[in-house]
């Protein structure tokens, strides 16, 4: 399992259960990376989408303790579950889209992050840990700055050396 985000320059990665930006090269990575794939996510992601829907032309996973109903969506209610559940996909296929709680569950079983780091600061009320910090993840890749609708972002790849099995 890969994890998927944006995050600003103080690893903040959204606002009033919202994303703080919506910049359409990073929507169109999101995109490009997740179609025909399968996402993982927690409730309030799946809240904070357009009409509370999943994402088309993808299989949608979402974690939730209380039984909640989405059509066209799978729920599970645990970890135990949701490991069931991705076991019946390849690794590289499924997509670990949010949120921070969901993240911070996961990241130990994630063998890659793909963090599109936003250059502002954009007033997060929730945040992402910072990889830098963490001796269990290495910066593998960086591209060149992208510079696109009054933002600067870059392309990065984290290795989690330290993954955790399934
Ligand atoms: N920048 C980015 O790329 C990005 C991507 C995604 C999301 N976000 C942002 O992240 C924020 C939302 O994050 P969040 O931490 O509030 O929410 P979240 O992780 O999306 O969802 C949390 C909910 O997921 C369920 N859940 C999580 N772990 C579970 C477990 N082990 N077992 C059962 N259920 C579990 C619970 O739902 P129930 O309460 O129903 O039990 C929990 O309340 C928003 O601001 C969103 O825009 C940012």
């Amino acid at each position: 399992m890969k994890a998927i985000l944006h995050a600003d320059k103080e690893w903040g990665i959204g606002k009033n259960n919202s994303l703080m930006f919506r910049i359409p090269e990073d929507m169109k990575f999101f995109k490009n990376m997740t179609t025909g794939n399968v996402v993982v996510m927690g409730y309030n992601t799946l809240k904070s989408f357009p009409g509370g829907k999943p994402l088309k032309d993808r299989v949608n996973i979402v974690l939730s303790a209380t039984p909640a109903k989405c059509d066209g969506c799978i729920v599970v209610n645990s970890l135990k579950e949701l490991f069931g559940e991705i076991s019946k996909y390849e690794a590289d296929k499924v997509f670990l889209i949010g949120g921070a709680m969901t993240y911070k569950t996961l990241l130990p079983y994630c063998s890659e992050v793909l963090v599109t780091k936003v250059d502002a600061v954009g007033g997060a009320d929730t945040f992402f840990e910072n990889l830098d910090k963490n001796p269990d993840f290495e910066l593998v890749f960086e591209s060149q700055p992208v510079e696109t609708n009054g933002y600067i972002i870059r392309f990065t790849t984290y290795k989690n050396l330290a993954v955790k099995q399934i």
